[in-house]
């Protein structure tokens, strides 16, 4: 979603803006801008499109150069992709502008109340509204720029992160977050801000999370942190603790391919710091055993990806430690007054930490007393500094939008919480414990041996990357990875793509099965073998294809099944963390044969910042 990147300093700003503006990209985006001093005043450039029909804008407008400046990517909220709608925008007659993320929720009223004082606005945004109200704020008073945007964010309603720069202070850039990630990197003589690590990491370590409703000034050489009180806040020092070739493409062709290769090592340095001595080791997160023997009931929350995670979590939950267990979409969740304990706990999953809705249930969750534990991949995001206990997803950074080893670390996150809550209530023994162990730690192999499919993937994905539509079957487990298979498909390739419970099939959507429709059929637990092979036999009769997805050991028939796909031996209870990658491979092959942009879908967005 949005991406914001100011530099201020002695450098040429734009270059730094432009290359920050492509780091950012990998969040989702329709347009581009950038905003900067020239010797003519404050410059703004925008355009609709790539950052490479920006770039193309400004060439076309002679040099442009600079020392400071503010950039953005938009994803439309208000008003379609335009370039008159794209950021910054300006305030007053040009003297303010504007980068915001977020959504300003009272921009009507406060629209209709600059009118009447006379400001016309250019765009469809409610961003364009800040814009206006600093610039009306700002003008004929005393008060400096960040005194300003102080004054200006308590009249706003909604969540923003925002960079602001006004003719009055050509060398500041003047910062403010609530509900929005926005962090500033601490340079020599240079200092920037940014919706994320990525669009410093070239030129700077060491950074500050600004947290809600504090507003920074940002100059060269200091930056300054202020309250809503205005009061001068100490912020701590970050550093960023992984290298730039993390987030580089290291010869693959899409970032999706290079992530979904690393996922045995995802999930290995999610799983192996937290087993000690053949046993599940919490240190810091706070799930003590006291707290979890206690547990009620278990609310796993999330969004997209992270609530497919969920949906395995539950199930792998509920059948290990026999607790209830319900996996809830966090937008729902927070608007329907769910029934929440004192003695529950919720664990809310998220790759970013920042997506809106799973904050907003998590604080929810939290506010009803439950002990809320994060399962979070981005270190120090707004939801892993907000939860009572962190199990970080060790997955590094993940740039193409549609997850993968993001979700198999949070499955394997799940698994660890699984086996410490079975044993600590005494329904599994030690011995059971020791095995269950020596089972996640041989995930990573495991995986890797699945990647193996890869050609045979390529090649199943040649022969049907024409469908229409595709339809995912399985039941329990199978019908949870089943979910996340047709997201990935639908996601990357525009393919219409339903998961459905195997069982659920005959009760309407089998109408839509037709000859040559394809069928993906996961099949890998063992009591639930021979039901879903009879489903998959319902849709042949229909005229399907069926690809289906099954373990070594399955020994049924499968005559009717045109591809066969075996997974390695593993646990039955982790086998989604095996049976999500041919589909994830499945899913790449399509986009790529459809010539779809892969790591950047049109219309989504990596971390979903707005409700
Ligand atoms: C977006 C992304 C999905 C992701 C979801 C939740 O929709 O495109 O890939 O699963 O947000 O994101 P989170 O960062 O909370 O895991």
């Amino acid at each position: 979603m949005c991406g914001i990147v100011g530099y201020t300093g002695r450098e040429n700003a734009l270059p730094i803006l432009i290359k920050g503006l492509y780091s950012l990209e990998y969040r989702g985006y329709d347009s581009a801008g950038v905003a900067a001093f020239t010797g003519q005043g404050l410059r703004v450039v925008k355009a609709r499109g790539r950052i490479a029909n920006l770039e193309e804008r400004l060439r076309a407008e002679g040099e442009l150069r600079c020392t400071c400046g503010i950039g953005h990517t938009r994803w439309a909220t208000h008003g379609e992709p335009s370039d008159r709608n794209s950021h910054p925008h300006l305030g007053g007659k040009g003297k303010v502008a504007v980068v915001h993320n977020g959504i300003i929720e009272n921009y009507k009223e406060l629209r209709d109340r600059l009118e009447a004082h006379g400001y016309v606005f250019q765009s469809e945004t409610d961003t364009e509204t800040v814009a206006h109200l600093v610039d009306y704020l700002h003008t004929g008073k005393q008060e400096d720029l960040a005194q300003t945007v102080l004054a200006a964010v308590q009249r706003i309603r909604g969540s923003y992160a925002l960079g602001v720069v006004s003719m009055s202070e050509p060398e500041e850039i003047v910062a403010a977050r609530r509900d929005n990630p926005l962090i500033i990197g601490l340079g020599e003589g240079e200092n920037m801000i940014a919706s994320d690590i990525t669009a410093i990491i070239d030129r700077t370590r060491r950074y500050i999370i600004l947290d809600d409703n504090e507003v920074a000034v940002v100059r060269p050489d200091s930056v300054t942190v202020m309250n809503e009180f205005g009061d001068v806040v100490e912020k701590p020092v970050q550093t960023v603790t992984w290298d730039m070739s993390a987030a580089e493409k290291g010869g693959y062709q899409h970032f999706m391919l290079k992530e979904i290769m690393e996922q045995p090592k995802a999930v290995g340095d999610t799983v192996k710091p937290r087993i000690a001595k053949d046993a599940v080791l919490f240190e810091e997160n706070g799930l003590t055993d006291e707290r979890l023997r206690d547990i009620e009931h278990i609310h796993i929350v999330g969004c997209g990806s992270a609530l497919h995670a969920g949906m395995v979590g539950k199930r792998v939950i509920e059948t290990m430690c026999r607790i209830r267990c319900t996996a809830e979409v966090a937008s729902e969740f927070r608007y329907e007054n769910p029934i929440i304990g004192k003695k529950d706990l919720c664990i809310v999953i998220s790759q970013s930490g920042e997506t809106a809705d799973t904050l907003a249930a998590m604080r929810l969750a939290k506010q009803a007393g439950a002990f809320t534990v994060a399962v979070v991949n981005v270190v120090s995001s707004t939801i892993a500094r907000e939860a009572d206990g962190i199990l970080y997803t060790w997955a590094g950074p993940e740039i193409s939008v549609a997850t993968t080893k993001a979700y198999s670390a949070q499955l394997a996150a799940l698994y660890l919480i699984a086996v410490k809550i079975a044993r600590v209530r005494g329904l599994i023994s030690l011995g059971d414990e020791r095995a269950l162990c020596a089972e996640l730690q041989r995930l990573p192999q495991c995986i890797e041996q699945t990647l193996g499919c890869q050609q045979d993937m390529q090649r199943i994905a040649a022969l049907y990357a024409n469908r229409p539509s595709v339809f995912f079957l399985g039941r329990g487990l199978d019908y949870a990875a089943a979910l996340e298979a047709s997201l990935k498909l639908k996601e990357i390739s525009y393919i219409h793509s339903e998961a459905y419970a195997a069982g659920e099939l005959k009760h309407g959507t089998i109408s839509l099965i037709e000859q040559g429709t394809l069928v993906v059929a996961l099949a890998t637990q063992p009591a639930l073998f021979e039901k879903t092979v009879s489903n998959i036999r319902e849709v042949v009769s229909r005229g399907a294809v069926v690809v289906l997805i099954t373990t070594d050991d399955f020994t049924g028939d499968t005559s009717v099944c045109q591809h066969i796909v075996r997974l390695p031996k593993c646990l039955y209870e982790f086998s989604a963390s095996l049976s999500i990658i041919p589909m994830q491979l499945l899913a790449y092959y399509v986009a790529v044969e459809r010539s779809c942009d892969v790591d950047k879908p049109r219309n989504l967005a990596k971390s979903v910042t707005v409700e």
